[in-house]
């Protein structure tokens, strides 16, 4: 651990989600390999999809995200291999448009996921890759899944990580119904905020349902000071048709 004394806890995230792309695509996968990095940019401009290029052999892979950054796209045109999708990765064009790769990526995006629902999502891209590398803020106060906002304004707050007056939340439920104007959606249902506190027991019984054994996991942590979010690094891999 003294190696990395002086990190702070979102190096150390960083770490995690680059130990869960190198096992999945260094032990899980075929070389060369194929990927899709869902939501990818915000705050990173791409780093894992960039990481795993410089760390395996990669034939094709997808960064998609709705809102690019000109760091992101000018990294991306050295990589002919990569193709950029700036659009809403629960649309099923997208996933058409992705169609199949070994692997894909979704870190700290699940828990944003909403019409369609996070559970939903897991099902579209179940059926275009062998293996899911999630990292994702998971839900520890019980065994049961909620959706955030059905907690109301006050218990919503004490669990997420943004006060009452960041741009996106303030004033927040006065505007659920709201056409949000990018995203052409009510303000309740768009990805900027947190929507699902997830628990572990759902997710891998959603991914037990659909063919995908637990390969990898690790407890990464308390999220910052949220008393009932920690950070799970989860590797699913589809098991072979008997
Ligand atoms: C919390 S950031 C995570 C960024 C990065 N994956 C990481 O681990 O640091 C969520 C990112 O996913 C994108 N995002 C979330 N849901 C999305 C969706 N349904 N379609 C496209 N982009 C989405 C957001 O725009 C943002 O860039």
């Amino acid at each position: 651990m003294s190696l990395y004394k002086n990190l702070k806890p979102a190096h150390l995230t960083v770490l995690d989600k680059k130990e869960i792309i190198d096992y999945a695509l260094g032990r899980l996968s075929p070389s060369p390999c194929s990927f899709a990095d869902l939501g990818g940019i915000w705050d990173v401009d791409g780093e894992y999809t960039f990481h795993a290029f410089e760390n395996h052999d990669v034939e094709k892979a997808f960064l998609v995200d709705t809102d690019f950054t000109d760091k992101a796209l000018a990294k991306a045109e050295k990589r002919p291999a990569l193709q950029i999708i700036q659009d809403n990765f629960g649309r099923p064009e997208v996933v058409e448009k992705i169609g199949p790769v070994d692997a894909v990526f979704m870190f700290d995006v699940l828990l944003h996921q909403v019409s369609p629902d996070w559970d939903r999502i897991l099902e579209m891209y179940s059926r275009i890759c062998s293996c899911f590398v999630i990292f994702n803020q998971q839900w520890t106060r019980g065994d049961h899944t909620v959706r955030l906002l059905d907690l109301g304004e006050k218990e919503y707050f004490a669990n997420v990580p943004h006060d009452p007056e960041h741009p996106n939340y303030k004033g927040l439920f006065d505007r659920l119904d709201d056409m949000h104007p990018q995203h052409r959606r009510r303000i309740r249902d768009i990805h900027n905020i947190w929507q699902w506190g997830i628990s572990d027991k759902d997710l891998i019984a959603k991914m037990e349902a659909m063919g995908f054994g637990l390969q990898y996991y690790k407890n990464c942590g308390q999220f910052q000071k949220l008393e009932h979010f920690y950070n799970h690094a989860f590797v699913f891999s589809k098991r072979p048709a008997v």
